[in-house]
């Protein structure tokens, strides 16, 4: 099924400079990018995107880190992206992800690990309205 997903560069990755490595994966792969910005994340809109870990121990840690520089926000378009993103993400603890993946190739802490994805089509809705307007995603039928 085509479905869309929400995947997000995090400050570590943007300032290491992974943000075209990580688009260039997404592309090679045969994704469609269908939205994508550099921003700075306010504290509400971290708080609100990572409401589900609010009562984590790390919750705090968790939002200043994603507020501590812009972040490189996309929506990715094509067959089964929500899970073969996350194939392609890795473990969320680097050090357990696969070499091979995004955060296995590039990361080493949990907290930063480089990339998020969202994990559900409930989530990848959720997301992809949080960080986007209707007006900001575009559509069209690749040739190649
Ligand atoms: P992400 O997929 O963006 O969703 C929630 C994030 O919480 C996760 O990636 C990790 O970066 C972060 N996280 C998970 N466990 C910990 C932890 N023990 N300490 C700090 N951050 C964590």
């Amino acid at each position: 099924m085509v479905e869309k997903t929400f995947i997000m560069v995090k400050p570590d990755g943007v300032q290491r400079n992974l943000v075209g490595e990580i688009v260039n994966r997404f592309e090679k792969k045969g994704f469609t990018l269908v939205g994508a910005k550099l921003m700075q994340i306010t504290d509400e809109l971290a708080k609100e995107h990572y409401g589900e870990h609010k009562e984590r121990p790390f919750f705090g840690e968790l939002v200043d880190f994603i507020t501590s520089g812009p972040v490189f926000a996309m929506v990715w378009e094509g067959e089964n992206v929500i899970t073969s993103a996350r194939e392609m993400m890795g473990k969320t603890n680097p050090s357990e992800a696969a070499l091979g993946t995004v955060r296995g190739d590039y990361g080493v802490t949990v907290g930063k690990n480089i990339i998020h994805g969202s994990d559900s089509p409930e989530s990848a809705e959720r997301e992809i309205n949080l960080f986007f307007h209707s007006n900001e995603l575009l559509s069209y039928n690749k040739q190649v």
